[in-house]
C-alpha cells in the first residue's frame, strides 16, 4: 500500500518570514492527515521552514540540487548542504528548470544520483509539452524521460523514489489534465519502471500528478489507481487551499 504524498512547490515565492507564517498556519490545518505532506520553499527559506515545521508531520524539500557534493560551482547548492539543513526531499527536473535553465534527462539523472547519495528523496518531474501532446507523443516523451533520467538506480532506490507527472501545458494555466489522461500517463510510467526495475519496486514507487491541482479537482486524481498524490504549485501558496487539498486526499 503506497502512502499518498502531497507536495507544495512554492517556486520563487515566499521570504523566510512568509514561509514561517505559512507553515505555522498549515500546521493547525493538516494536523493528523494520513498523507505525507511536503513543502518545497526557495533555498533561502529552507532553514526557516524546517524550524517552523519541527514537531509536525510536514516535511521540507528543496526545489533543486546540484549533482556534485562540493567544488567550484558558483551559485549551486549540494546534497550535503540540503541534508544538513534538515531537508528530506528534493524536486528534480521540473519543467521550468528544463525550459529556462537547460536541464536535460542527463542532468536529471546525475541529480537523482546526488540526492540518493545524501539520503534525500528525489521528486522527479516528467511530462510533455502541448506541442508534444498534440503530436500524440505524450507516452513517448514520458518513456524517454523515465528511461534516460531514471537509469542506473537500484530497485530499492526506485521503491523510495517519487515521480511527478506534470504535463507542461497544465502548469499554472488553470487547465488541469483529466483524471483519465493523468492515469493513462502515470500507469504507463509505472509500467516502464516495472520493465526497468521489476514489479515490486515499481509498485512501491509513488507517482504524483501535477498541473493546476486545486481543492476542487484533487479527488478526481486520488480516485485513480496509480496516482499517489500531487505536486501543487499555485494552490500551495495559501495555507487554506493547500490544507484542503491535503485533507481531501486523506479522505480517499
Ligand atoms: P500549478 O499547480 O501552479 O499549476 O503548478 C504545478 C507545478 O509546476 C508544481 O511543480
Amino acid at each position: 500500500m503506497r502512502r499518498p504524498i502531497i507536495a507544495g512547490n512554492w517556486k520563487m515565492h515566499k521570504t523566510s518570514a512568509e514561509a514561517r507564517r505559512l507553515i505555522t498556519d498549515l500546521k493547525q490545518l493538516v494536523g493528523g492527515a494520513q498523507v505525507e505532506v511536503v513543502v518545497c520553499p526557495p533555498f533561502t527559506a529552507l532553514a526557516a521552514a524546517v524550524a517552523a515545521a519541527a514537531g509536525s508531520n510536514i516535511s521540507v524539500g528543496a526545489q533543486d540540487i546540484f549533482w556534485e557534493d562540493e567544488g567550484a560551482y558558483t551559485g549551486e547548492i549540494s546534497g550535503p548542504m540540503l541534508k544538513e539543513l534538515g531537508c528530506r526531499y528534493c524536486i528534480i527536473g521540473h519543467s521550468e528548470r528544463r525550459q529556462y535553465f537547460g536541464e536535460t534527462n542527463a542532468t536529471v539523472k546525475k541529480k537523482v544520483q546526488a540526492a540518493f547519495r545524501s539520503e534525500l528523496t528525489p521528486i522527479v518531474c516528467v511530462g510533455e509539452t502541448l506541442a508534444e501532446r498534440e503530436a500524440g507523443q505524450t507516452l513517448e516523451v514520458c518513456r524517454r524521460q523515465v528511461e534516460e533520467g531514471l537509469g542506473d538506480l537500484t530497485p530499492e532506490q526506485v521503491a523510495r523514489l517519487v515521480v511527478a507527472y506534470e504535463p507542461v501545458w497544465a502548469i499554472g494555466t488553470g487547465k488541469n489534465a483529466t483524471g483519465e489522461d493523468a492515469q493513462e500517463a502515470i500507469g504507463y510510467i509505472r509500467e516502464r519502471l516495472a520493465a526497468m526495475y521489476g514489479r515490486e519496486a515499481a509498485d512501491k514507487c509513488r507517482i504524483q500528478y501535477g498541473g493546476s491541482v486545486k481543492p476542487e479537482n484533487i479527488a478526481e486524481f486520488m480516485a485513480r489507481p496509480d496516482i499517489d498524490g500531487a505536486l501543487v504549485g499555485g494552490a500551495s501558496l495559501d495555507p487554506i487551499s493547500f490544507a484542503a487539498i491535503v485533507n481531501t486526499a486523506a479522505e480517499d
